[in-house]
């Protein structure tokens, strides 16, 4: 396939807004609060920006270079840049690994369907914080409806992949995330005002190191993989659309500081009212859904149709988001199926589609009927978001960063940073030296760490 017969993101701002529209999602308000509550709050996040900072940018643009310049899926770049290696695997692994994240990511993203029913039949009102959580376990551990949420939840993804990339990606993001954006920091003001909201927001703020383990860098290190959508190749297929004269590294920043305003500011929203009533920080995977039902119920209570309305746009937000991230998802094993193995993009959409809704029902079931099946100690959901966030991706990014950082050629790298001297790359220096020895080295370092070699 040559450069032109594939898609383009039509502008700029198409660009910085597809990319978040990857980053930006459940991994920021649903994963992010939940891991921050299960380590133990503030020097869990110092780390986790530390880890955005020196792994996620750095490998971010080392991914955009990759695709931008190879203008092929994951698989297919490694391909074209180190023939006849086997660099090819971490675009193969890369693609296994988004296809895995899809199957469990579905489960939580059909979730959020039922919460936009709850909402739109105001059935929140007058329940208390004990009821929203006896009600989100018997719903998580009923058989059928998070099923069929989360098969309609992918049946509307591959409803927008078949229709192609700029079409669909591109104008979903443009207008949601900046109304998303708004609601959360209003949110956020609503329950840092919350009686005993104090609590939730020393828990954000305060780090207290001693309760930092190896577990609690390899969290955040997984977090920062997966909440930027790096180390599986999803960027790198993103930026195989981007126009040439696109700045790569400005595009990583941007994206890199929406994300993380978004993640904190799901933490604003999250813990100052989960203290407020009571629910417990380390709830898990639970968390996002029993807390903020209590956001609307406690900061409106008393001006129900104000509480539905806000509701209801938050919950259909919060899904647009997952939305934009499952796009990204699936685009990366449907572009993968369809430019390797000549598939049709319809047929290549399908089998993507039918295999995650195998893996989500399976996820799904494992909450519920199938909890006492576990591996490892971990039911089958759980051991998903392990194996892909905590290991499949960190494992990606470093070997992203050692093909860019060693084995690339460095004209390639100097050409898409630069676009070919247009451009200034005043942090190319730098780039190299992190790709090179600080990201695989600190990447290294928390993996050893957590197998406890270093204690
Ligand atoms: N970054 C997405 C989120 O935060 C999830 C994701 C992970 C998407 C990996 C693509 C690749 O929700």
């Amino acid at each position: 396939m040559t450069r032109n017969d594939r898609a383009n993101f039509g502008s700029k701002l198409g660009v910085t807004l597809a990319s978040a529209g990857s980053a930006v999602g459940l991994g920021n308000i649903w994963r992010f609060p939940f891991e921050t509550g299960n380590h133990g709050g503030a020097a869990f996040i110092l780390i986790y920006l530390v880890c955005v900072l020196i792994l996620g940018i750095p490998i971010m643009i080392a991914e955009f270079l990759i695709g931008c310049h190879s203008r092929a899926n994951t698989a297919g770049a490694y391909q074209k840049l180190a023939p006849g290696t086997h660099w090819r695997w971490v675009g193969r692994v890369g693609v296994l690994t988004g296809f895995l994240i899809l199957g469990y990511y579905s489960v939580v993203a059909g979730w959020t369907l039922e919460f936009i029913g709850e909402a739109a039949t105001n059935s929140f009102a007058g329940k208390s914080a004990a009821d929203f959580i006896t009600s989100f376990n018997q719903f998580t551990a009923n058989p059928w409806r998070p099923v069929l949420q989360l098969i309609l939840f992918l049946l509307a993804t591959h409803f927008i992949i078949v229709k192609g990339v700029e079409k669909g990606i591109e104008k979903s993001a443009k207008i949601l995330m900046p109304i998303l954006f708004i609601l959360l920091i209003v949110l956020a003001i609503c329950s840092v005002s919350l009686p005993g909201a104090g609590a939730g927001v020393e828990f954000l703020l305060k780090p207290d190191f001693s309760k930092v383990d190896g577990n609690v860098f390899l969290g955040a290190m997984g977090q920062a993989f997966f909440s930027l959508s790096l180390g599986m190749g999803c960027l790198c297929t993103y930026a195989s659309y981007f126009r040439n004269d696109t700045n790569l590294t400005r595009t990583a920043l941007n994206v890199s500081a929406i994300d993380t305003m978004v993640a904190i500011l799901a933490g604003f929203i999250i813990f100052p009212a989960a203290f407020s009533v009571g629910i417990q920080p380390d709830a898990g995977p639970s968390l996002l859904f029993i807390t903020t039902p209590n956001v609307f119920q406690q900061a409106f209570g008393n001006i129900p149709w104000l509480a539905a309305i806000l509701s209801l746009m938050f919950y259909i937000l919060l899904a647009l988001a997952a939305l934009t991230s499952t796009i990204s998802l699936h685009e990366v094993v449907t572009a993968y199926l369809h430019e390797e193995f000549n598939f049709t993009r319809g047929k290549a959409a399908r089998l993507v589609t039918a295999g995650c809704m195998f893996l989500g029902i399976l996820c799904s079931l494992s909450l519920g009927v199938g909890k006492n099946y576990t591996i490892f100690g971990l039911n089958l959901f759980d051991l998903f978001d392990f194996v892909t966030a905590k290991i499949m991706l960190p494992v990606g990014g470093f070997f992203i960063s050692i093909f860019t950082g060693w084995y690339l050629d460095k004209k390639i790298v100097w050409e898409e940073i630069s676009n070919n001297g247009a451009l200034k790359a005043h942090f190319y220096k730098l780039l190299i030296f992190i790709l090179k020895f600080i990201a695989p080295i600190g990447i290294g370092c928390i993996f050893i760490n957590e197998l406890g070699f270093l204690k």
